[in-house]
């Protein structure tokens, strides 16, 4: 196969870490597959913003479109984080989502049976869960217009922000949804708030007239997002794919991720539209943030990031196989016992970043 062009953004944190485990495993695959990446790197965040002053420059988002696919680490840490708009370290991922129109954004939540045991939830509820979270990514209230804060008088300020969607924008992701769920259990839930905002009401219309009219082999249910997050943690098995807005897929993430074990253990894949090939231009990341606390100390879970490199494999080279293999490497791992720290149970002895990189490595070698 002809090489495929990845960018490989590091970002802040514990970022540089844990891509380091990432890019041994794709080594790997290059010595031993004949997966042939050319890596470029470039600087998203607050590193960008140490380096030129912005969280990216606009020669990084052309080479994100250029490139085959992104894989992104994270970015951020308090001391960018609350700057002003358009400048904070987030921002950097933020534009590179919206100007590569990556709309949908599908975060994983797989139990791994070797985990069972340290996820918040009691074993009987959290064995076997396999979910996928589709998150609309470029639209919504994180970049809905009117946006702003201004002065009220009395040094007193006045927040606001727009959620919105139309019809196309949900058809969309609708689409991306509906699809997957044909390859998997054939349910799909659509989180919405459509008993208080117009935005979720055209949100249900939109995904209810889709589903009737392209996708009525699916099963198609609508449920609240309030119910959605008492759901998740009460019986998430009931889950196959579920299809949500930007802010409630944000957050319905983070929460299912306490079902996993650890925020650490989840990948995401930012995809568009799919090429005439059928593979996808996409963006890969894990979806925990830049872990300030632990940066720099080598104990970081890099788990999500080469989830994420699986993600990159299937979606953009079509090496579903391979991504497979990594997937299995990590359940070998797991099972053998190694924990990073954020899943270390009493009595067990962590193991460190590349330790824990070193060993899907050797898993993959064995498989
Ligand atoms: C995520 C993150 C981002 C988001 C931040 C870092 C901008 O929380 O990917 O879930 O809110 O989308
Ligand atoms: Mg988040």
């Amino acid at each position: 196969m002809a090489a495929a062009k990845i960018l490989v953004v590091s970002g802040d944190g514990i970022g540089p870490e844990i891509m380091a485990e990432a890019l041994k495993v794709a080594d790997w695959f290059a010595a031993h597959r004949g997966v042939k990446l050319e890596r470029e790197e470039a600087l998203v965040g607050g590193v960008a913003i140490e380096a030129i002053g912005r969280p990216i420059a606009e020669e990084t988002i052309a080479r994100a479109r250029q490139a085959d696919a992104v894989l992104f680490a994270c970015a951020g840490g308090p001391e960018w984080d609350f700057l002003e708009p358009g400048k904070r370290a987030g921002d950097g991922l933020l534009r590179l989502r919206k100007e590569l129109n990556l709309f949908a954004n599908l975060r994983p939540v797989k139990v791994f049976d070797a985990l069972v045991g340290a996820s918040a939830l009691k074993p009987e509820a959290a064995r076997g869960v396999d979910l996928v979270i589709i998150r609309e990514l470029v639209g919504g209230i994180y970049f809905g217009e009117p946006r702003g804060i201004e002065a009220i008088g009395n040094e007193d300020q006045r927040g606001f922000n727009t959620e919105t969607y139309s019809s196309p924008e949900v058809r969309r992701v609708g689409e991306v949804a509906f699809r997957l769920a044909r390859t998997r259990g054939g349910h799909v839930h659509s989180v919405d708030k459509a008993n208080v905002l117009e935005a979720s009401q055209v949100w249900r219309n939109a995904m209810t007239a889709y589903h009737a009219a392209e996708h009525a082999d699916v099963t198609l249910h609508h449920m609240l997002v309030d119910n959605c997050a008492l759901q998740i943690v009460r019986r998430p098995s009931q889950f196959d794919v579920m299809v949500m807005g930007n802010m409630f897929g944000d957050i319905l993430s983070d929460c299912a991720a306490a079902l996993t074990g650890s925020i650490g253990m989840l990948p995401s894949a930012s995809i568009g539209a799919p090429r005439a090939d059928g593979r996808y231009h996409g963006l890969y990341e894990p979806i925990h943030g830049t872990a300030p606390d632990i940066a720099g100390q080598g104990i970081a879970n890099p788990a999500a990031m080469i989830l994420s490199l699986a993600l990159l494999f299937d979606y953009s080279l079509g090496l579903s196989e391979e991504a497979g293999m990594i997937t299995a490497a990590i359940e070998r791992v797991l099972a053998d016992g190694l924990r990073t720290t954020d899943l270390a149970g009493p009595g067990e002895t962590p193991v460190s970043t590349s330790a824990f990189g070193d060993a899907v490595v050797a898993a993959l070698g064995r498989a």
